[in-house]
Protein backbone atom coordinates (compact mmCIF):
# COMPACT_ATOMS: atom_id res chain seq x y z
CA UNK A 1 0.00 0.00 0.00
CA UNK A 2 1.59 3.45 -0.95
CA UNK A 3 0.44 6.75 0.22
CA UNK A 4 -0.10 8.61 -2.99
CA UNK A 5 1.07 13.07 -3.62
CA UNK A 6 -2.61 13.81 -2.97
CA UNK A 7 -2.87 11.79 0.30
CA UNK A 8 -5.15 9.12 -0.94
CA UNK A 9 -4.18 5.69 0.54
CA UNK A 10 -3.30 4.11 -3.01
CA UNK A 11 -4.07 -0.25 -3.46
CA UNK A 12 -1.68 -0.25 -5.92
CA UNK A 13 -3.37 -3.06 -8.30
CA UNK A 14 -6.99 -3.14 -6.85
CA UNK A 15 -9.44 -1.81 -10.04
CA UNK A 16 -13.28 -1.74 -9.60
CA UNK A 17 -15.59 -1.88 -12.33
CA UNK A 18 -18.77 -0.64 -11.58
CA UNK A 19 -21.82 -0.70 -13.46
CA UNK A 20 -25.02 1.34 -13.19
CA UNK A 21 -28.53 0.70 -14.06
CA UNK A 22 -28.88 3.71 -16.46
CA UNK A 23 -31.94 5.92 -15.22
CA UNK A 24 -30.79 8.94 -12.92
CA UNK A 25 -31.86 7.54 -9.45
CA UNK A 26 -29.54 4.86 -10.41
CA UNK A 27 -26.39 6.30 -11.86
CA UNK A 28 -26.07 9.24 -9.19
CA UNK A 29 -25.65 7.06 -5.98
CA UNK A 30 -23.25 4.66 -8.40
CA UNK A 31 -21.29 7.57 -9.66
CA UNK A 32 -21.44 8.56 -5.79
CA UNK A 33 -20.18 5.28 -4.93
CA UNK A 34 -17.27 5.17 -7.62
CA UNK A 35 -16.53 8.76 -5.88
CA UNK A 36 -16.34 6.55 -2.35
CA UNK A 37 -14.39 3.99 -3.27
CA UNK A 38 -12.21 6.07 -5.28
CA UNK A 39 -10.84 8.14 -2.27
CA UNK A 40 -10.16 4.63 -0.74
CA UNK A 41 -7.17 4.37 -3.31
CA UNK A 42 -9.58 1.88 -5.89
CA UNK A 43 -9.09 3.01 -9.37
CA UNK A 44 -12.89 2.90 -10.93
CA UNK A 45 -13.68 1.70 -14.40
CA UNK A 46 -17.47 2.41 -15.21
CA UNK A 47 -18.74 0.59 -17.61
CA UNK A 48 -22.24 2.06 -18.93
CA UNK A 49 -24.97 1.33 -21.71
CA UNK A 50 -24.60 4.23 -24.65
CA UNK A 51 -28.17 4.84 -23.31
CA UNK A 52 -28.41 8.05 -21.27
CA UNK A 53 -24.97 7.91 -20.28
CA UNK A 54 -22.95 10.67 -18.18
CA UNK A 55 -20.46 12.59 -19.65
CA UNK A 56 -17.35 11.14 -19.25
CA UNK A 57 -15.30 14.64 -19.20
CA UNK A 58 -16.89 15.67 -16.06
CA UNK A 59 -15.05 12.36 -14.28
CA UNK A 60 -11.82 12.35 -15.67
CA UNK A 61 -10.28 10.25 -12.85
CA UNK A 62 -12.53 7.15 -13.68
CA UNK A 63 -12.02 5.20 -16.69
CA UNK A 64 -15.12 4.79 -19.15
CA UNK A 65 -16.55 1.64 -21.31
CA UNK A 66 -19.41 2.11 -23.10
CA UNK A 67 -21.19 -0.96 -24.42
CA UNK A 68 -23.59 -1.26 -27.54
CA UNK A 69 -26.75 -2.83 -25.92
CA UNK A 70 -28.60 -2.30 -29.31
CA UNK A 71 -31.85 -1.83 -27.90
CA UNK A 72 -34.62 -1.49 -30.58
CA UNK A 73 -35.85 2.43 -30.44
CA UNK A 74 -39.04 1.37 -29.28
CA UNK A 75 -37.74 -0.44 -25.89
CA UNK A 76 -36.00 2.51 -25.36
CA UNK A 77 -38.77 4.25 -25.45
CA UNK A 78 -40.23 2.09 -23.07
CA UNK A 79 -38.57 3.17 -20.15
CA UNK A 80 -41.01 6.17 -19.92
CA UNK A 81 -44.45 3.84 -20.34
CA UNK A 82 -43.54 0.47 -19.44
CA UNK A 83 -40.80 0.56 -17.15
CA UNK A 84 -40.57 -3.24 -16.81
CA UNK A 85 -40.40 -4.69 -20.06
CA UNK A 86 -37.73 -1.48 -20.04
CA UNK A 87 -35.44 -3.53 -17.37
CA UNK A 88 -36.29 -7.11 -18.95
CA UNK A 89 -35.20 -6.20 -22.27
CA UNK A 90 -32.13 -4.67 -20.91
CA UNK A 91 -31.28 -7.59 -18.76
CA UNK A 92 -32.14 -9.99 -21.93
CA UNK A 93 -30.12 -7.82 -24.57
CA UNK A 94 -26.78 -6.78 -22.42
CA UNK A 95 -25.68 -9.88 -21.86
CA UNK A 96 -23.43 -10.57 -24.60
CA UNK A 97 -22.02 -6.99 -25.20
CA UNK A 98 -21.04 -6.92 -21.07
CA UNK A 99 -19.18 -10.20 -21.54
CA UNK A 100 -17.05 -9.19 -24.72
CA UNK A 101 -16.46 -5.82 -22.33
CA UNK A 102 -15.76 -7.42 -19.25
CA UNK A 103 -13.62 -9.96 -20.72
CA UNK A 104 -11.60 -7.58 -22.79
CA UNK A 105 -11.10 -5.40 -19.53
CA UNK A 106 -9.46 -8.87 -17.52
CA UNK A 107 -7.27 -9.24 -20.39
CA UNK A 108 -5.90 -5.35 -20.94
CA UNK A 109 -2.76 -6.11 -19.04
CA UNK A 110 -1.54 -2.44 -19.37
CA UNK A 111 -4.45 -1.84 -16.44
CA UNK A 112 -4.26 -2.89 -13.00
CA UNK A 113 -6.14 -6.43 -12.15
CA UNK A 114 -9.62 -6.29 -11.03
CA UNK A 115 -10.96 -6.85 -7.52
CA UNK A 116 -14.57 -6.83 -8.68
CA UNK A 117 -17.73 -6.12 -9.81
CA UNK A 118 -20.27 -4.07 -8.53
CA UNK A 119 -23.44 -3.93 -10.20
CA UNK A 120 -27.11 -2.44 -9.28
CA UNK A 121 -29.22 -5.47 -8.16
CA UNK A 122 -31.47 -4.83 -11.11
CA UNK A 123 -28.36 -5.45 -13.65
CA UNK A 124 -29.03 -8.99 -12.78
CA UNK A 125 -27.42 -10.54 -15.81
CA UNK A 126 -24.22 -9.59 -14.37
CA UNK A 127 -23.80 -12.07 -11.66
CA UNK A 128 -23.84 -15.43 -14.43
CA UNK A 129 -21.65 -13.36 -16.93
CA UNK A 130 -18.99 -12.46 -13.58
CA UNK A 131 -19.41 -16.21 -12.26
CA UNK A 132 -18.46 -17.60 -15.68
CA UNK A 133 -15.34 -14.82 -15.90
CA UNK A 134 -14.49 -15.55 -12.20
CA UNK A 135 -14.75 -11.90 -11.60
CA UNK A 136 -16.49 -11.71 -7.87
CA UNK A 137 -19.81 -9.20 -8.09
CA UNK A 138 -20.99 -7.30 -5.33
CA UNK A 139 -24.08 -5.36 -5.65
CA UNK A 140 -25.15 -1.96 -5.01
CA UNK A 141 -29.21 -1.63 -4.21
CA UNK A 142 -29.93 2.39 -4.60
CA UNK A 143 -33.57 1.79 -2.63
CA UNK A 144 -34.31 1.05 1.02
CA UNK A 145 -33.41 -1.97 2.70
CA UNK A 146 -37.31 -2.55 3.98
CA UNK A 147 -38.62 -1.99 0.32
CA UNK A 148 -36.05 -5.14 -0.53
CA UNK A 149 -36.94 -6.43 1.97
CA UNK A 150 -41.02 -6.35 0.63
CA UNK A 151 -39.68 -7.80 -2.79
CA UNK A 152 -37.22 -10.85 -1.19
CA UNK A 153 -41.31 -11.66 0.41
CA UNK A 154 -42.79 -11.65 -3.31
CA UNK A 155 -43.38 -15.40 -3.26
CA UNK A 156 -44.45 -15.41 -0.08
CA UNK A 157 -47.09 -12.21 -0.56
CA UNK A 158 -48.09 -14.33 -4.14
CA UNK A 159 -48.56 -17.69 -1.78
CA UNK A 160 -50.83 -15.59 0.93
CA UNK A 161 -52.93 -13.95 -2.21
CA UNK A 162 -51.55 -10.67 -1.20
CA UNK A 163 -50.45 -10.73 -5.10
CA UNK A 164 -51.16 -10.04 -8.05
CA UNK A 165 -52.94 -7.34 -5.86
CA UNK A 166 -56.67 -7.17 -6.23
CA UNK A 167 -58.28 -3.72 -5.94
CA UNK A 168 -60.84 -5.26 -3.55
CA UNK A 169 -58.28 -5.63 -1.02
CA UNK A 170 -56.25 -2.60 -1.22
CA UNK A 171 -56.94 -1.27 2.53
CA UNK A 172 -56.36 -4.80 3.92
CA UNK A 173 -53.73 -5.14 5.90
CA UNK A 174 -50.38 -6.74 5.08
CA UNK A 175 -50.04 -9.35 8.50
CA UNK A 176 -46.77 -10.60 7.38
CA UNK A 177 -44.95 -7.20 6.86
CA UNK A 178 -46.42 -4.17 9.29
CA UNK A 179 -47.63 -1.59 8.66
CA UNK A 180 -47.88 -1.99 5.55
CA UNK A 181 -51.83 -2.15 3.80
CA UNK A 182 -51.95 -3.98 0.29
CA UNK A 183 -52.04 -1.04 -1.71
CA UNK A 184 -48.50 0.10 0.20
CA UNK A 185 -46.93 -3.03 -1.71
CA UNK A 186 -45.07 -2.17 -4.70
CA UNK A 187 -46.88 -2.13 -8.45
CA UNK A 188 -47.07 -0.55 -10.97
CA UNK A 189 -47.86 -0.28 -14.78
CA UNK A 190 -46.78 -2.71 -17.07
CA UNK A 191 -48.36 -5.16 -20.01
CA UNK A 192 -47.87 -8.33 -18.63
CA UNK A 193 -48.11 -8.18 -14.65
CA UNK A 194 -45.82 -10.98 -14.57
CA UNK A 195 -42.53 -9.39 -15.73
CA UNK A 196 -42.65 -6.94 -12.44
CA UNK A 197 -42.28 -10.59 -10.54
CA UNK A 198 -39.76 -11.85 -12.87
CA UNK A 199 -37.84 -9.06 -12.46
CA UNK A 200 -38.31 -8.70 -8.68
CA UNK A 201 -37.07 -12.68 -7.99
CA UNK A 202 -34.36 -12.22 -10.23
CA UNK A 203 -33.08 -9.29 -8.75
CA UNK A 204 -33.39 -10.80 -5.14
CA UNK A 205 -32.14 -14.45 -6.46
CA UNK A 206 -28.83 -12.67 -8.03
CA UNK A 207 -28.15 -10.58 -5.41
CA UNK A 208 -28.12 -13.62 -2.87
CA UNK A 209 -25.58 -15.64 -5.64
CA UNK A 210 -23.46 -12.62 -5.04
CA UNK A 211 -20.54 -11.56 -2.79
CA UNK A 212 -22.44 -8.66 -0.81
CA UNK A 213 -24.80 -6.00 -0.62
CA UNK A 214 -23.76 -2.17 -0.85
CA UNK A 215 -26.59 -0.34 0.72
CA UNK A 216 -27.29 3.57 0.34
CA UNK A 217 -29.03 3.97 3.97
CA UNK A 218 -27.67 3.68 7.33
CA UNK A 219 -27.88 1.43 10.23
CA UNK A 220 -30.07 3.76 12.77
CA UNK A 221 -32.78 4.33 10.08
CA UNK A 222 -33.06 0.74 9.39
CA UNK A 223 -31.80 -1.33 11.51
CA UNK A 224 -34.53 -3.99 11.69
CA UNK A 225 -35.13 -4.65 7.58
CA UNK A 226 -30.96 -5.01 7.38
CA UNK A 227 -30.91 -7.67 9.95
CA UNK A 228 -33.82 -9.64 8.57
CA UNK A 229 -32.16 -9.04 5.39
CA UNK A 230 -29.12 -10.52 6.94
CA UNK A 231 -30.79 -13.77 7.83
CA UNK A 232 -32.48 -14.03 4.69
CA UNK A 233 -29.62 -13.15 1.59
CA UNK A 234 -26.93 -14.75 3.48
CA UNK A 235 -24.52 -12.57 2.06
CA UNK A 236 -22.54 -10.04 4.07
CA UNK A 237 -24.18 -6.23 3.51
CA UNK A 238 -22.85 -2.68 3.93
CA UNK A 239 -25.02 0.05 4.72
CA UNK A 240 -22.89 3.07 4.12
CA UNK A 241 -24.97 6.10 3.35
CA UNK A 242 -26.16 8.36 2.93
CA UNK A 243 -23.70 8.17 -0.48
CA UNK A 244 -24.31 11.91 -1.10
CA UNK A 245 -23.19 13.57 1.97
CA UNK A 246 -19.36 12.35 1.89
CA UNK A 247 -18.94 14.89 -0.70
CA UNK A 248 -21.49 17.58 -0.25
CA UNK A 249 -19.28 20.55 -0.90
CA UNK A 250 -18.03 18.74 -4.33
CA UNK A 251 -20.83 15.86 -5.71
CA UNK A 252 -22.87 17.53 -9.00
CA UNK A 253 -25.12 15.04 -9.55
CA UNK A 254 -25.55 14.01 -13.68
CA UNK A 255 -29.14 14.85 -14.98
CA UNK A 256 -30.42 15.00 -18.46
CA UNK A 257 -31.41 18.63 -17.81
CA UNK A 258 -29.87 21.67 -16.64
CA UNK A 259 -29.90 22.80 -12.79
CA UNK A 260 -32.66 25.95 -12.90
CA UNK A 261 -30.50 28.34 -10.46
CA UNK A 262 -32.87 30.82 -9.87
CA UNK A 263 -34.58 28.17 -7.15
CA UNK A 264 -32.02 29.72 -4.79
CA UNK A 265 -32.34 33.45 -5.46
CA UNK A 266 -36.43 32.64 -5.08
CA UNK A 267 -35.50 30.54 -2.13
CA UNK A 268 -33.42 33.15 -0.45
CA UNK A 269 -36.57 36.11 -0.58
CA UNK A 270 -38.46 33.34 1.57
CA UNK A 271 -39.86 33.25 5.03
CA UNK A 272 -37.28 30.35 7.37
CA UNK A 273 -39.11 26.87 6.81
CA UNK A 274 -42.00 28.84 4.86
CA UNK A 275 -41.64 26.82 1.74
CA UNK A 276 -43.69 23.65 -0.06
CA UNK A 277 -40.67 22.25 -2.28
CA UNK A 278 -42.75 19.60 -4.62
CA UNK A 279 -41.06 17.58 -7.27
CA UNK A 280 -41.50 13.85 -8.25
CA UNK A 281 -38.55 12.92 -9.31
CA UNK A 282 -37.12 11.79 -12.66
CA UNK A 283 -39.75 9.10 -13.91
CA UNK A 284 -43.30 9.75 -12.79
CA UNK A 285 -46.19 10.86 -14.94
CA UNK A 286 -49.00 12.39 -14.06
CA UNK A 287 -52.54 13.27 -16.14
CA UNK A 288 -53.66 16.71 -16.74
CA UNK A 289 -56.75 16.66 -14.02
CA UNK A 290 -53.79 15.29 -11.13
CA UNK A 291 -51.28 18.66 -12.60
CA UNK A 292 -54.56 20.96 -11.88
CA UNK A 293 -55.58 19.64 -9.03
CA UNK A 294 -51.87 19.94 -7.41
CA UNK A 295 -52.00 23.57 -8.68
CA UNK A 296 -55.27 24.75 -6.79
CA UNK A 297 -53.98 22.86 -4.01
CA UNK A 298 -50.91 24.35 -3.89
CA UNK A 299 -52.15 27.85 -4.77
CA UNK A 300 -55.00 27.86 -1.66
CA UNK A 301 -52.75 26.56 0.48
CA UNK A 302 -51.54 29.80 0.97
CA UNK A 303 -47.59 28.90 1.66
CA UNK A 304 -45.40 29.79 -1.30
CA UNK A 305 -43.87 27.10 -3.18
CA UNK A 306 -41.43 25.80 -5.46
CA UNK A 307 -42.31 22.99 -8.32
CA UNK A 308 -40.31 20.99 -10.74
CA UNK A 309 -42.40 20.71 -13.46
CA UNK A 310 -39.80 18.05 -15.83
CA UNK A 311 -41.35 18.24 -19.43
CA UNK A 312 -43.04 15.33 -19.38
CA UNK A 313 -44.42 15.31 -16.06
CA UNK A 314 -48.10 15.90 -17.43
CA UNK A 315 -49.55 13.24 -19.49
CA UNK A 316 -49.83 14.69 -23.40
CA UNK A 317 -48.59 18.07 -22.24
CA UNK A 318 -45.10 19.73 -23.23
CA UNK A 319 -44.77 21.67 -19.89
CA UNK A 320 -47.54 24.28 -18.34
CA UNK A 321 -49.99 24.54 -21.09
CA UNK A 322 -52.78 23.55 -19.12
CA UNK A 323 -52.23 25.94 -16.36
CA UNK A 324 -55.07 28.75 -16.51
CA UNK A 325 -53.67 32.11 -18.01
CA UNK A 326 -52.58 34.32 -15.54
CA UNK A 327 -52.42 31.46 -12.50
CA UNK A 328 -48.80 32.19 -10.97
CA UNK A 329 -49.26 36.41 -11.75
CA UNK A 330 -52.20 35.96 -9.61
CA UNK A 331 -50.41 33.87 -6.49
CA UNK A 332 -48.42 37.63 -6.84
CA UNK A 333 -44.47 35.56 -6.80
CA UNK A 334 -45.54 32.91 -4.08
CA UNK A 335 -45.03 30.10 -6.61
CA UNK A 336 -42.23 29.21 -8.77
CA UNK A 337 -42.04 26.79 -11.32
CA UNK A 338 -38.97 25.37 -12.71
CA UNK A 339 -37.88 22.42 -15.50
CA UNK A 340 -35.30 20.74 -12.86
CA UNK A 341 -33.76 21.89 -9.60
CA UNK A 342 -30.51 21.75 -7.69
CA UNK A 343 -32.50 19.27 -5.11
CA UNK A 344 -29.94 18.96 -3.05
CA UNK A 345 -29.11 22.72 -2.36
CA UNK A 346 -33.19 23.31 -2.51
CA UNK A 347 -33.73 20.68 0.03
CA UNK A 348 -30.87 22.51 2.39
CA UNK A 349 -31.81 26.05 1.79
CA UNK A 350 -33.62 27.17 5.21
CA UNK A 351 -36.96 28.74 3.65
CA UNK A 352 -37.56 25.13 2.12
CA UNK A 353 -40.22 24.01 5.37
CA UNK A 354 -41.76 20.59 3.18
CA UNK A 355 -41.07 18.59 0.51
CA UNK A 356 -44.06 17.09 -1.69
CA UNK A 357 -42.42 13.99 -3.09
CA UNK A 358 -42.71 10.64 -4.82
CA UNK A 359 -40.81 9.21 -2.36
CA UNK A 360 -38.30 7.84 -4.72
CA UNK A 361 -35.48 6.75 -2.21
CA UNK A 362 -32.88 9.07 -3.14
CA UNK A 363 -35.26 11.73 -2.41
CA UNK A 364 -36.31 10.31 0.80
CA UNK A 365 -33.03 10.10 1.95
CA UNK A 366 -32.36 13.63 0.50
CA UNK A 367 -34.95 14.64 2.57
CA UNK A 368 -34.29 13.40 5.62
CA UNK A 369 -30.85 14.01 5.77
CA UNK A 370 -31.68 17.85 5.73
CA UNK A 371 -34.05 17.69 8.41
CA UNK A 372 -36.89 18.90 5.76
CA UNK A 373 -40.69 16.52 6.56
CA UNK A 374 -42.72 14.73 3.58
CA UNK A 375 -45.64 15.49 2.16
CA UNK A 376 -45.90 11.90 0.46
CA UNK A 377 -47.47 10.78 -2.87
CA UNK A 378 -45.75 7.66 -4.47
CA UNK A 379 -46.37 6.79 -8.15
CA UNK A 380 -45.22 3.24 -8.29
CA UNK A 381 -42.76 0.13 -7.41
CA UNK A 382 -40.55 1.09 -3.52
CA UNK A 383 -41.97 4.24 -3.63
CA UNK A 384 -45.22 3.42 -1.80
CA UNK A 385 -43.20 1.51 0.58
CA UNK A 386 -40.73 4.22 1.67
CA UNK A 387 -43.82 6.58 1.56
CA UNK A 388 -45.21 4.12 4.47
CA UNK A 389 -42.09 3.88 6.17
CA UNK A 390 -41.58 7.85 6.30
CA UNK A 391 -45.45 8.60 7.65
CA UNK A 392 -46.01 5.54 9.39
CA UNK A 393 -42.86 4.23 11.05
CA UNK A 394 -40.47 6.96 11.39
CA UNK A 395 -43.00 9.54 11.62
CA UNK A 396 -41.49 12.38 9.41
CA UNK A 397 -44.24 13.06 7.10
CA UNK A 398 -47.56 12.76 6.07
CA UNK A 399 -49.38 10.64 3.34
CA UNK A 400 -51.92 12.02 0.77
CA UNK A 401 -54.34 9.15 1.10
CA UNK A 402 -57.28 10.14 -0.45
CA UNK A 403 -56.11 10.57 -3.89
CA UNK A 404 -55.31 14.19 -5.50
CA UNK A 405 -57.55 16.25 -4.66
CA UNK A 406 -57.18 19.85 -4.15
CA UNK A 407 -59.02 20.47 -0.97
CA UNK A 408 -57.22 17.33 0.42
CA UNK A 409 -54.00 18.62 -0.88
CA UNK A 410 -54.57 22.37 1.18
CA UNK A 411 -55.44 20.77 4.31
CA UNK A 412 -52.76 18.37 4.28
CA UNK A 413 -50.20 21.37 3.31
CA UNK A 414 -51.64 23.13 6.55
CA UNK A 415 -51.53 20.26 8.56
CA UNK A 416 -47.40 19.80 7.85
CA UNK A 417 -47.02 23.65 7.62
CA UNK A 418 -49.26 25.59 10.64
CA UNK A 419 -50.82 23.35 12.48
CA UNK A 420 -49.45 21.92 16.20
CA UNK A 421 -49.32 18.25 14.97
CA UNK A 422 -46.56 19.37 12.08
CA UNK A 423 -43.94 20.46 15.17
CA UNK A 424 -44.09 16.37 16.50
CA UNK A 425 -43.12 15.47 12.52
CA UNK A 426 -40.68 18.36 12.36
CA UNK A 427 -38.88 16.93 15.19
CA UNK A 428 -38.48 13.40 14.46
CA UNK A 429 -36.94 14.73 11.09
CA UNK A 430 -34.34 16.41 12.43
CA UNK A 431 -33.27 13.84 14.79
CA UNK A 432 -33.63 11.90 12.04
CA UNK A 433 -30.71 14.13 10.70
CA UNK A 434 -28.21 14.23 13.30
CA UNK A 435 -28.10 10.24 12.98
CA UNK A 436 -27.82 10.93 9.35
CA UNK A 437 -24.76 13.13 10.23
CA UNK A 438 -23.55 11.27 12.93
CA UNK A 439 -22.78 7.78 10.87
CA UNK A 440 -20.49 8.92 8.85
CA UNK A 441 -18.44 10.54 11.60
CA UNK A 442 -15.11 8.75 12.72
CA UNK A 443 -16.83 6.23 14.78
CA UNK A 444 -19.92 6.05 13.03
CA UNK A 445 -21.81 3.11 11.78
CA UNK A 446 -21.46 4.42 8.07
CA UNK A 447 -18.03 5.00 8.45
CA UNK A 448 -17.37 1.73 9.93
CA UNK A 449 -19.39 -0.33 7.34
CA UNK A 450 -17.17 1.38 5.01
CA UNK A 451 -14.06 0.12 6.66
CA UNK A 452 -15.46 -3.28 6.55
CA UNK A 453 -16.55 -3.00 2.77
CA UNK A 454 -12.71 -1.69 1.56
CA UNK A 455 -11.45 -5.16 3.53
CA UNK A 456 -13.95 -7.36 2.35
CA UNK A 457 -12.78 -6.00 -0.99
CA UNK A 458 -9.40 -6.68 -0.85
CA UNK A 459 -9.81 -9.88 0.99
CA UNK A 460 -11.88 -11.42 -2.42
CA UNK A 461 -10.18 -13.58 -4.99
CA UNK A 462 -10.47 -13.04 -8.30
C1 LIG B 1 -36.16 5.99 -9.47
C2 LIG B 1 -37.44 5.42 -8.90
O1 LIG B 1 -38.54 6.21 -9.24
C3 LIG B 1 -37.38 5.24 -7.42
O2 LIG B 1 -38.56 4.60 -6.99
C4 LIG B 1 -36.20 4.45 -7.01
O3 LIG B 1 -36.14 4.43 -5.58
C5 LIG B 1 -34.95 5.07 -7.58
O4 LIG B 1 -35.08 5.21 -8.97
P1 LIG B 1 -36.50 8.72 -9.42
O5 LIG B 1 -37.93 8.61 -9.77
O6 LIG B 1 -35.67 9.50 -10.32
O7 LIG B 1 -35.82 7.30 -9.14
O8 LIG B 1 -36.47 9.37 -7.95
P2 LIG B 1 -35.35 9.53 -6.88
O9 LIG B 1 -34.84 8.22 -6.39
O10 LIG B 1 -35.91 10.41 -5.85
O11 LIG B 1 -34.14 10.26 -7.63
C6 LIG B 1 -34.25 11.50 -8.21
C7 LIG B 1 -32.91 12.20 -8.15
O12 LIG B 1 -32.95 13.30 -9.03
C8 LIG B 1 -32.59 12.74 -6.76
O13 LIG B 1 -31.24 12.50 -6.46
C9 LIG B 1 -32.83 14.24 -6.88
O14 LIG B 1 -31.98 15.04 -6.10
C10 LIG B 1 -32.57 14.48 -8.35
N1 LIG B 1 -33.40 15.61 -8.82
C11 LIG B 1 -34.75 15.47 -8.94
C12 LIG B 1 -32.78 16.80 -9.12
O15 LIG B 1 -31.56 16.93 -9.00
N2 LIG B 1 -33.55 17.84 -9.55
C13 LIG B 1 -34.89 17.75 -9.69
O16 LIG B 1 -35.52 18.75 -10.08
C14 LIG B 1 -35.52 16.52 -9.37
Amino acid sequence: RQISNSGMEQRKGRRLVLFPLPLQGHINPMLDLANILHSRGFSITIVHTSFNSPEPSNYPHFAFRFISENLPEDRRACCKTDLIAFLLTLNEECGPPFRDCLADLLSDSSEEPIACLISDAILYFTQDVAHELKVPRLVLRTGAASSFCVFSAFPLLREKGYLPIQDSQLEEPVVELPPLRVKDLPSIHTNDPEDLYKVVTSMVNQSKASSGMIWNTFQELEQAALETLHQQLGVPLFPIGPFHKRFAATSSPCSSLPHDETCLSWLDKQVPQSVVYVGFGSLAIISETQFLEIAWGLANSNQPFLWVVRPGLIRGSDWLESLPDGFLEALGGRGHIVKWAPQQQVLAHPSVGAFWTHNGWNSTLESICEGVPMICMPCFTDQRVNARYVSEVWGIGLQLEKGLERGEIERTIKRLMVKKGGENIRERVSCLKKKSYACLSRDGSSKQSLDDLVRHISSLES
